[in-house]
């Protein structure tokens, strides 16, 4: 069973459970006021009975997630997954928040559906989209086939009508319809529609609501003093930050953290370098030019000479324990790191907080402890292993020269995330191949206790990315591309991409290096963001920067064309406001309609992005949001104009609110993208 259908199931039967308790305490109830009779007796045995189903899917919960996971290393039990949009309670301002569509029909449905088929197990919602209405419940079928298989004479069709016909009043759905099969078709209110746009116009794209605030986690970027910052990293950092927006923008509380690679043995050969080279660095700046050639430089000697090795491993110790001296050469290293790092993240407008390996150094000894205290350490070759259950690979905690590990390093974040930072949701956006890792990582810490199903921890793992010919990312010469020059190369692109459309005849030259530099950018991040993070992708300007189909040039020029409507029509958007606060938004034109309803799939889209970390619905949507557009724009006049004059005979501000709700739900997009968008381009 995949995770997805897996997570379904258990939603499904979580919801039974609640359903059934709820039964149990209104029999209970009942008996209450009961004298022993009859009746009573057969209560009894309905509360058996239902008690006796409430064990059996208990446990079968219970079985389903202590199995490994395959892909995801999910620990969380499933309510703490699963995010879905809640009713508003009465306190809050229904202006401040947006509706999932999908997400109000489930709930409706699935009140329905309980109302009816409580006792089924298989009475699970299913709400997708529909051609011949707007959204369809498919739910009948299944229920039905259960209902058989428990010898009652239905068909799809009886079963959809009883559905239908316990769907409470609500305002959202217009009218439903069963079809001949049993498909439940629904028909969205157009009043529903409107006030929803009206409220977009008013108050800007909102997220919907989904409860209480939590603190959010979230390790990304984190690349390795020293060491190239590769594109993996780059990925790291753009899937990362975008995640980021995303949890903000539902009011969540995030940290940020980037967890550098700024301790371990490399540090000694690398200090014990600088000793050689740079004997008087604790009095005057050692001039490293070029951290990588220095890295080559004391890696080659750590490898060939054995003097070196000892002595870099005297380093290592000295560090650990902090010795001043070799304190202060550290701290010089990372330093010359951390300029190219944020350098970076400047240009990209990353933010991060530090967080190295070296924060947990202190933490690391009292976790070795923890394990200890709880007999979780096994002494091999006198390392000290903890095996997690369920991972093939222990965890190495202390190495047999007493040194500490990656392992012992994300043991201590684990721990600290959870306890001094409260975190209720850890995220760790790192390459797939470190699964295995993180695995051991959570399994560990379950095992200790730290994580409890309450809690959402999750590897936010990724593809590799390779180059054109479909291999590793590498330059001619096969060496790692510098981050830098990817982005001076993207810089040089984007430009002449320009030029080839004459914008710089139309730009200043201010106007100029912001599309450059929204283009080049943009286009990196988008290119990443756009496809499924899961799997590998392949690095192309050519495909990045093309201007058709799914990409950042592409959107960004849909995004300034459809802002500068009404701009052109002289319509500002305190008047759009003017307008909806007193008129009705027309959405008669079936073009029109269609794109209201594609604007307002956003809180769905949102929601479920929440869910899955799977960015790229969000551009899949963007770019879809833009066709839809097209086609309403191309065969509905926002402005009318003289053909001889060109000038302006009407405008129809109806249709400049659709427009506008468009560009605002797409600014929404590239901001949570991380992608800066231009008004004039
Ligand atoms: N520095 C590591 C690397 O470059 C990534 C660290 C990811 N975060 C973590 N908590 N392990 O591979």
């Amino acid at each position: 069973m995949d995770y997805s259908s897996l997570k379904s199931k258990l939603d499904q039967q979580n919801r039974l459970i609640e359903s059934l308790e709820k039964e149990l305490t209104d029999l209970d109830q009942q008996r209450d006021k009961l004298k022993p009779n009859e009746q009573l007796a057969k209560l009894l045995t309905e509360r058996e009975k239902l008690s006796f189903r409430i064990k059996i899917l208990k446990r079968s919960i219970q079985e389903e997630l202590s199995k490994p996971k395959s892909s995801s290393a999910m620990t969380s039990s499933n309510s703490a997954r699963k995010l879905t949009s809640k009713a508003l309670p009465p306190t809050e301002s229904k202006n401040k928040y947006s509706t999932s569509i999908t997400d109000t029909l489930y709930s409706l449905f699935d009140k329905a559906i309980q109302a009816e088929f409580s006792e089924i197990a298989e009475a699970s919602v299913v709400i997708t989209g529909s051609n011949v209405a707007d959204y369809q419940c498919n739910s009948a079928m299944a229920i039905c086939q259960a209902l058989k298989t428990k010898g009652q004479k239905v068909n799809p069709n009886q079963v959809a009508q009883k559905i239908v016909a316990n769907i409470e009043k609500n305002d959202l759905i217009e009218k439903t319809e069963v079809s001949g099969p049993g498909f439940i078709n629904i028909y969205l209110s157009k009043n529903f529609c409107q006030t929803e746009l009206k409220k977009l116009v008013m108050c800007g794209a909102q997220a919907p609501f989904i409860g209480e605030k939590k603190r959010i986690v979230i390790d990304f970027s984190s690349p390795n003093i020293a060491k190239e910052m590769h594109v993996g990293h780059l990925r790291s950092t753009i899937i990362g930050e975008s995640i980021s927006r995303l949890f903000e923008y539902f009011g969540h509380d995030v940290l940020r953290l980037n967890h550098l690679g700024d301790w371990g043995t490399q540090f000694g050969m690398l200090i014990a370098h600088l000793k050689d080279k740079f004997p008087n660095y604790s009095q005057e700046m050692a001039p490293i030019g070029d951290l990588q050639a220095f890295y080559k430089e004391s890696k080659k000697r750590f490898d060939e000479d054995e003097q070196f090795k000892k002595r870099a491993y005297e380093c290592v110790v000295k560090l650990q324990s902090y010795d001043p001296e070799i304190i202060m050469g550290w701290k010089l290293i990372c330093d010359v790191s951390r300029k190219e790092f944020e350098h970076i993240y400047e240009e990209l407008g990353i933010s991060l907080i530090e967080r190295g390996e070296s924060f947990y150094q202190n933490l690391m000894k009292e976790v070795v402890a923890d394990f200890e205290k709880e007999n979780l350490v096994t002494v091999e070759d006198g390392r000290k292993l903890v095996f997690p259950p369920g991972v093939s690979i222990p965890l190495t905690i202390v190495k047999s020269d007493g040194g500490y590990t990656y392992d012992t390093s994300d043991l201590a974040a684990l721990k600290n995330r959870l306890f001094a930072e409260k975190g209720d949701v850890l995220l760790y956006v790192i390459d797939a191949g470190q699964s295995v890792h993180m695995q051991g990582i959570f399994s560990a810490g379950k095992q200790i206790g730290w994580i409890k199903p309450c809690h959402r921890i999750e590897h936010v793992e990724f593809g590799v990315v390779l180059g054109e010919d479909k291999k590793k990312f590498k330059t001619r010469s096969g060496d790692t591309v510098r981050l830098k020059d990817l982005l001076d190369e993207g810089l040089t692109r984007a430009l002449a991409k320009l030029k080839e459309k004459e914008r710089e005849k139309v730009l200043s030259g201010e106007e100029l290096v912001a599309a450059q530099k929204a283009v080049a950018y943009g286009c990196i991040k988008y290119a990443d963001l756009s496809h499924n993070r899961t799997k590998e992708y392949i690095f192309s300007f050519e495909k990045m920067l093309e201007d058709k189909g799914n990409t950042a040039v592409y959107m960004l020029y849909a995004y300034t064309r459809i802002r500068s409507i009404s701009r052109n029509a002289g319509v500002g958007s305190q008047q759009l406001k003017e307008y909806v606060a007193s008129n009705s938004i027309s959405l008669d034109d079936p073009k029109e309609w269609k794109l209201a309803k594609q604007i307002l799939k956003f809180p769905e889209i949102l929601i479920k992005t929440l869910n899955d970390l799977l960015i790229h619905s969000i551009c899949d949507y963007m770019y879809e949001l833009a066709t839809v557009f097209t086609e309403f724009y191309d065969s509905c006049y926002c402005i009318e104009k003289d053909r001889q004059t060109g000038e302006i005979k009407s405008v129809n501000m109806s249709r400049l609110v659709l427009c506008d709700s468009t560009a605002s739900v797409l600014a929404t997009c590239f901001n949570l993208l991380g992608l800066k968008t231009l008004e004039k381009m």
